[in-house]
């Protein structure tokens, strides 16, 4: 593997929205190939505060009502006009949607953040292997799905950490244009003598 390869599919991966996803499931082999790569990611302590629940049948119809509803009630019409309101409905139909959930180790009572660091690293192997497949994902923690989350059925010690979607895309999907900021100014170093 060359640092070229690596970086060319860092540089690659991209959060595709679920209004980009075709019909074509994801076969359960191709998840688990996908998930896998996620518990391959570094945890202090090998802790692997982890696991993931993929949200299936009714789910898929019921976390785009929700949300439907959820922008609604917030926004004015004007601002979330009919025909967003029925698209949304719609909008999680076509995503494989896999819960994001934190495990407290509790025996190596780490500091919570580092734990998240770790699960985020997972989420990157997730979404780093759905790019090599060609397939669409992000990670939405939005406020409509964190509280769509509060009806998933946890242990009392478990968080859930949002869903991370995934869908084979549609044909001709015009991508948006991705920038970050240059290296000069998040890279600085600090000599000490
Ligand atoms: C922890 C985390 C949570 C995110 N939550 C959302 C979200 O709720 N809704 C959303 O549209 N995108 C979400 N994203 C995706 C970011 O908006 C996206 O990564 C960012 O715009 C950069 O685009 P890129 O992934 O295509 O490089 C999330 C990303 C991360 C890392």
């Amino acid at each position: 593997m060359t640092i070229k390869a690596i970086t060319k599919l860092i540089k690659e991966r991209k959060s595709t929205y679920a209004y980009d996803f075709s019909e074509k499931e994801i076969p359960k082999n191709t998840i688990e190939d996908i998930v896998e790569n996620a518990l391959w990611a570094p945890t202090h302590l090998h802790t692997q505060p982890w696991r993931f629940i993929v949200l299936k049948g009714k789910h898929q119809q019921e976390l785009g009502e929700f949300m439907a509803d959820y922008y609604r009630e917030m926004y004015t019409e004007k601002k979330f006009s009919n025909e967003r309101f029925e698209a949304t409905k719609n909008y999680s139909k076509n995503a494989t949607l896999l819960a994001v959930i934190f495990k407290p180790n509790k025996k190596a009572k780490l500091p919570e953040w580092e734990e998240l660091a770790a699960i985020a690293c997972g989420v990157q192997n997730m979404w780093l292997s759905c790019t090599a497949l060609n397939i669409g994902c992000y990670w939405d923690t939005s406020v409509a799905t964190m509280k769509y989350g509060k009806s998933i059925d946890l242990d009392g010690d478990e968080k859930f950490l949002g869903i991370f979607y995934m869908g084979h895309l549609k044909n001709e999907i015009q991508f948006r244009k991705r920038k970050r900021k240059s290296l000069s100014k998040k890279l600085s170093y600090d000599y000490k003598n």
